[in-house]
């Protein structure tokens, strides 16, 4: 049995490792790699990494790149639940400069075409799931889907809404028991949904009555964990489900590293979130975020996303317990 289940996007990732990004007009140098990606595999990997027995559902097409899917999820563990689809598979354009930062394209190809049915077609999959963890690269009636079955399963539902652009109802966020986004798909989040305007260089400073006041208005009945990147992470959760931590409000510190490359950071903590989660849902809260902060801390001293993801013995052989 499986007890994280990802459903989501397998991006082939063509990364160019630059000096600086390019300027529009430009012609640059820089050094190419290509290896695994796509938010919901990353979290995949990321999942199975921590320790976590994950399934991954997504659509792939009948190429190279879906092949490329299959070596790796295997050599994980990951129970690979793939749609075929007539598109190709998805891809993504990656420049990275030299402090970490990144702009990425995105080719959806395969991942545009996952649908709903094929998320609820293997009720078993969901039998013994703790956690349904789902982002916004795959269409939202597969999204929707995913996550109203994590609450039928009595599993927890997890969104990660990345990337800011999306598209997101309020109706989709609803069907979450937890959100995570970060600085900037907070703010994309706080002005579609609240009529909030917030910067999202400006949402780390807030205080945190502020931050949780707002937290509580995008998702009254449910935990909210906004990532911060080299700052931590903030949490907000519903008064009446503090999820066995003592304060309603708090801030987890991020771990000092030195990053090569964030591509994927973000989906190293949501897929180590997941999997703490569900390895012990009776802990506190805290404690699966100081954990999915220190995994993901370590994936940005690698390249590339998908392959860049720590294994728990590393994680605790580096921070301890
Ligand atoms: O979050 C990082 C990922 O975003 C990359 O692997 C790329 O495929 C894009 O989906
Ligand atoms: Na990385």
């Amino acid at each position: 049995m499986n007890s994280v289940i990802v459903v989501g996007s397998f991006n082939v990732d063509h990364v160019w490792r630059c000096a600086d990004l390019p300027a529009v007009g430009a012609t640059i140098a820089g050094q190419y790699a290509t290896g695994p990606g796509g938010k919901g595999f990353n979290q995949a990997v990321a999942a199975a990494r921590a320790g976590a027995r994950t399934a991954f559902v997504c659509a792939l097409g009948d190429d190279a790149g879906g092949r490329l899917a299959r070596e790796p999820a295997a050599a994980d563990g990951i129970d690979l639940r793939a749609e075929a689809s007539g598109q190709p598979t998805g891809t993504a354009g990656i420049y990275v400069d030299a402090r970490g930062r990144n702009t990425i394209v995105i080719g959806a190809g395969a991942n545009g075409t996952l649908g709903a049915a094929h998320v609820t077609a293997a009720p078993e999959l969901l039998r013994g799931a703790r956690v349904v963890l789902a982002q916004l690269e795959s269409p939202p009636a597969a999204v929707e889907a995913a996550l109203a079955a994590a609450r039928e399963a009595g599993a927890t539902a997890m969104l990660n809404p990345a990337p800011a652009n999306a598209p997101t109802s309020a109706g989709l966020l609803r069907l979450a028991d937890i959100v995570t986004p970060n600085e900037t798909e907070f703010a994309a989040l706080l002005s579609r949904h609240v009529g909030e305007r917030v910067e999202p260089e400006a949402v780390a400073a807030l205080d945190g009555a502020s931050l949780h006041a707002a937290c509580r208005k995008l998702l009254p009945h449910g935990t909210v964990v906004v990532t911060l990147g080299a700052v931590g992470a903030f949490v907000s959760h519903a008064e009446e489900d503090l999820r066995g931590d003592a304060q309603t409000y708090y801030r987890v510190a991020a771990e000092s590293v030195s990053a090569s490359d964030t591509t994927g950071a973000g989906d190293a903590f949501n897929g180590a979130l997941a999997a703490a989660l569900a390895r012990a849902p009776e802990q506190p809260f805290a404690t699966h975020v100081r954990y999915a902060n220190r995994f993901a801390a370590l994936s940005t001293e690698r390249p590339g996303a998908a392959p860049a993801m720590p294994r728990h013995d590393e994680v605790m052989a580096r921070f301890g317990a």
